[in-house]
């Protein structure tokens, strides 16, 4: 990450790797295993229901969902990942989109029923986690559902090094915009070498009417 451009990089990693042809250290190119497998377990389906997939990279994750019956919105600020994605999946149902998080429509606030966030926080810095935060909550509907992934640490671990593993304090802060955590879980993957991370799945209280606004259109 150069100095001063913290969502600069994405652009220029993702843009590298296409014009090269090396690969994205983060797509697998398949869905998400740690989300596929809360879904399992929850049997979540998604007919009748608009879903967001928040730094949506190369599209597996968007797919997952259309496959499972959700209406898709999927959004990276990385123009060439949205290119790249709309290339993969060619007769894809899902709305790819260039947007950035911090700057998103006005018409996105309280719209989604499902939001999808996995290792996107976990690549920002500190202070752009936090608003990030307490952005996502506002734009879920009534009873929408959000599901967070992410690398863990506890609060005497050190930082370490981009992607910042989160504290779970971080993540509590959810709870304080608005939503109720229905399960939280600090485990370690089947991955080699094995992470450490947290797993946690969310219902926007219904007494709660927002959390921070999304921002103005980009
Ligand atoms: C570490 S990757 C994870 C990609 C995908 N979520 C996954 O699990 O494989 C983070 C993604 O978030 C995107 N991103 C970073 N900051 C963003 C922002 N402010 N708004 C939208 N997307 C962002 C990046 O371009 C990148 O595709």
């Amino acid at each position: 990450m150069e100095e001063g451009q913290p969502l600069g990089w994405f652009e220029q990693l993702y843009e590298k790797a296409d014009s090269e042809s090396v690969p994205i250290p983060w797509a697998d190119l398949v869905p998400n295993p740690n989300v596929v497998a809360l879904f399992d377990e929850r049997g979540i389906k998604g007919e009748g229901k608009l879903a967001l997939k928040v730094g949506a990279g190369l599209g597996d994750d968007a797919e997952y969902l259309d496959a499972l019956g959700f209406e898709v919105v999927a959004f990276d600020i990385s123009p060439t990942a949205v290119r790249l994605a709309r290339k993969r999946f060619p007769n894809s149902r899902v709305e790819y989109l260039v947007a950035d998080l911090f700057q998103l429509p006005e018409a996105w606030r309280g719209r989604f029923d499902f939001i999808w966030e996995s290792y996107t926080l976990q690549v920002l810095p500190p202070d752009l986690r936090r608003k990030a935060i307490g952005l996502i909550p506002g734009l879920l509907a009534e009873n929408g559902e959000l599901v967070v992934v992410s690398r863990a640490r506890s609060e005497d671990d050190p930082e370490g090094e981009m992607p910042w593993p989160l504290l779970e304090s971080e993540l509590r802060m959810l709870e304080r915009v608005g939503l109720d955590c229905l399960s939280f879980e600090d485990y370690t993957d089947g991955e080699a070498p094995p992470v450490r991370r947290f797993r946690s799945f969310y219902r926007k209280a219904s007494d709660h009417l927002s959390g921070s606004s999304p921002g103005k259109p980009p």
